[in-house]
């Protein structure tokens, strides 16, 4: 456990009142909070074959470079190695897929956690540029794509994340927030708000405070590996904390990095506070 605590500094990055969603019709670009990024995000599978400039590697990097240093991690964004890739995209689970970024950290298990987390973070921010990602733990070649990557002693490559332009992006660009946020919707099974809140009695749920339900909504939404979602959050009105578990009876090896990412969204759905890290870890408002 390092002293800092999960989501120091990343008000940094975000404007105010992200717990509003917005409403309006416009177009993407009017969409700059990482809530309308948890709202439009969906895993992207296939990609058009246009590389990642270097204005936008670039901007992507500061992001990077300002969440490794919170994070204590390693993560790096890798541009044109399609080869990492070629059985998933020669199966056609991935199409074009070529860029990623390397989920680099230290080898122990809290480190996974924050990598979730702060990872996931980078992503809602290519999500915002308009960009496509998908995350792999399966679907590339790990070894090759390890040779790309600076590795220091004692760190390893847990996962990956394709990233790149989606499948003809200029349209997709041109679709209406309400428009991706319909589509988001209607992609993919959810575990029930009942089945995130396992712990709580229906009447706990009732009384449960809107940032707390809003932070769930926004953790269903979240990536878990083959969409297991295997986390569970609890509100104590007591202390006013919330607490998020790993479901005992989910089977999923990448439990600790879906804890961090379901933490991730569920703060930026609760609109202010940060997490203590770990299985059980407090959620505290303000
Ligand atoms: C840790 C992790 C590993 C994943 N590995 C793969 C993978 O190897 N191949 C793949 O196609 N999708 C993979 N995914 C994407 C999930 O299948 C996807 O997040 C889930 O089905 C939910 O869909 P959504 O991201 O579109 O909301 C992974 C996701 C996570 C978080």
């Amino acid at each position: 456990m390092t002293g800092h605590r999960p989501g120091d500094g990343i008000n940094r990055w975000r404007n105010a009142s992200p717990a509003v969603p917005a409403r309006d019709n416009g177009s993407m670009a009017e969409h700059t909070q990482l809530i309308d990024a948890i709202n439009i995000r969906t895993s992207i599978r296939s990609y058009d074959p246009d590389p990642i400039d270097d204005d936008t590697a670039r901007q992507l990097d500061m992001t990077i470079d300002a969440v490794n240093m919170l994070a204590d991690a390693h993560i790096q964004l890798v541009r044109d190695q399609p080869a990492v890739f070629a059985d998933a995209n020669a199966s056609g689970h991935l199409n074009n897929a070529a860029n990623y970024l390397a989920v680099v950290g230290p080898k122990d298990d809290g480190a996974r956690e924050r990598a979730g987390f702060y990872t996931e973070r980078v992503v809602l921010a290519a999500t915002l540029r308009g960009l496509g990602t998908c995350w792999v733990g399966g679907s590339w070649d790990r070894s090759k794509a390890a040779r790309h990557c600076r590795l220091s002693a004692g760190e390893e490559l847990y996962l990956g994340v394709v990233i790149g332009y989606p499948e003809r992006h200029f349209d997709r660009m041109a679709k209406s927030y309400t428009e991706l946020a319909a589509m988001r919707d209607a992609h993919r099974e959810s575990k029930t708000y009942e089945q995130f809140t396992a712990p709580m009695s229906d009447e706990a749920r009732a009384a449960a405070p809107d940032w707390f339900k809003a932070g769930v909504q926004a953790a269903m939404k979240a990536p878990s590996a083959m969409n297991r979602q295997p986390i569970v959050f609890s509100y104590n009105p007591d202390d006013d904390t919330a607490a998020a578990m790993i479901d005992p009876n989910v089977e999923s090896g990448q439990a600790l990095n879906d804890l961090g990412i379901a933490k991730l969204h569920f703060q930026i759905g609760a609109g202010s506070g940060t997490w203590a890290w770990g299985d059980g870890g407090l959620f505290i408002h303000r």
